[in-house]
């Protein structure tokens, strides 16, 4: 072998390693609460890394539940979804439908297999060549070439969707990929109308999907989904709404992004995860029964074991709590406003940031590293994003906030940061 992958990638960690662009990573050994311990601190440490934000990890409720199904469900689910399902799966699945106001939905283990099997669904179907196979016209008719537009800053298992929609290697039709610069309305609708244009010059009909995070987990940013719609429903797209870290926060109900800009019901495929304000796993889609049921031939629906039933327990429960502990939504955007306001008037940038998750500009790379290895070692837990998450010099930390962080966790933030912002002359 001239090339031997294995050794090039053990050389690449070798050759990272040494120039400390691996981040950090913190071994937690307690669950994951607004106040964690660590192998490295000794101490209580503040948390401001986990997507838990509404500090449903811990809670009583839902750990009686997982007990209780350990009890009756045993450990695992011991085969695909397809093949058997246990009845919490089905429960889960209802109580999903429920809370996202539609007749259905399908859950999945987690939140990357959702998107990972559902866009190649929609936009490569690996269930063309059945239907071809059983009547040809039908299958012309069902599966055109499909256009997926993903904003530029979507999330990777949306690219990697994207990508194996792309390049099916199951025969369907392949889609056609294409990027729209981020947050960008004018960029989208240049990006659609080009794509009309070349459908009708070449004469091939395409169906357009444009798939959206709803709240973009680097910067906290929301996208336009008012907008979105609109332009939609212009170019006769579909609108595809990943909203993993808006579910169970935003919204007057905590329906989510699309419950905030009133465009809820709207959102032809409104996809979600489990595993951040729900506290435990999984990855869901809500709509009509006959597209959740078309959805259950999505390939890692389809050949994956189903989720541990332990965990559709607990998030049947959880997803009980959001509604009937809605404090923690106030709460978790409470704490948010207080900590940019700090923050902002110690003079450092928050990016524009207006709700639970806070990016604060520190630029220079080195420099967001040392603050952030030195606040963990002041037991203040905040994330540190560099190049190629965002562009060079533009270094950020970031501040997952939690409903039940108190007051004295954001004051330790900010003493902190603001000590080591001085010694760094980032401010
Ligand atoms: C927009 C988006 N989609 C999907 C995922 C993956 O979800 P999960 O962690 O449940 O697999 C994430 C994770 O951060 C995300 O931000």
């Amino acid at each position: 072998v001239n090339h031997n992958p294995a050794n090039a990638g053990e050389e690449v960690a070798r050759f990272l390693g040494q120039a400390g662009r691996y981040p950090f990573v913190n071994v937690l050994e307690t669950p994951i609460t607004a106040t964690v311990e660590t192998l490295s601190h000794r101490g209580e440490c503040v948390n401001f890394l986990s997507n838990s934000f509404l500090g449903l990890c811990d809670h009583p409720a839902i750990i009686g539940a997982m007990h209780r199904s350990l009890e009756q469900y045993g450990a695992g689910a011991g085969s695909a979804r397809l093949v058997s399902t246990q009845g919490v799966h089905v429960e889960l699945e209802q109580a999903i439908a429920k809370f996202k106001g539609r007749e259905s939905a399908i859950a999945f283990s987690t939140g990357m297999l959702a998107n990972l099997g559902v866009i190649p669904a929609l936009a490569s179907s690996p269930m063309y060549h059945l239907v071809r196979k059983m009547d040809r016209e039908l299958a012309k008719k069902l599966f055109p070439t499909t256009t997926v537009l993903i904003d530029k800053f979507d999330h990777a298992c949306i690219y990697d969707g994207a990508a194996l929609a792309e390049h099916n290697l199951w025969g369907g039709p392949q889609a056609k990929v294409v990027r729209y610069n981020h947050l960008d309305m004018i960029d989208l609708r240049q990006k659609l109308q080009e794509d009309l244009e070349e459908s009708e010059r070449i004469g091939v009909p395409r169906a357009r999907i444009i798939i959206t995070d709803g709240v973009f987990s680097i910067h906290g940013r929301l996208a336009p989904l008012d907008k979105i719609v609109q332009m939609a429903r212009e170019f006769d797209a579909i609108v595809y709404v990943d909203d993993a870290h808006g579910t169970g926060v935003l919204g007057t109900t905590g329906r989510g992004t699309a419950e905030l800009f009133g465009v809820d019901a709207e959102i032809d495929v409104p996809l979600g995860t489990l595993s951040k304000a729900f506290g435990i796993a999984g990855g869901f889609v809500a709509g009509s029964e006959n597209f959740c049921d078309y959805l259950r031939t999505s390939r890692t629906y389809m050949f994956q074991t189903a989720m541990p039933p332990v965990c559709a327990s607990g998030l049947v429960e959880a997803i009980k709590l959001v509604d009937s502990e809605s404090w923690r939504r106030k709460a978790v955007l409470e704490n948010a406003d207080r900590v940019r306001r700090a923050v902002e008037s110690i003079g450092l940038s928050t990016l524009g940031s207006a709700h639970h998750i806070i990016p604060i500009l520190i630029g220079d790379e080195q420099s967001a590293n040392s603050i952030a290895q030195e606040l963990n070692e002041a037991g203040v837990l905040v994330g540190c994003i560099m190049y190629p998450a965002v562009p060079q010099g533009e270094a950020i930390l970031r501040c997952n906030m939690m409903a039940t962080h108190s007051e004295d966790n954001l004051d330790r933030l900010i003493t902190n940061l603001e000590h080591q912002c001085r010694r760094h002359g980032t401010i």
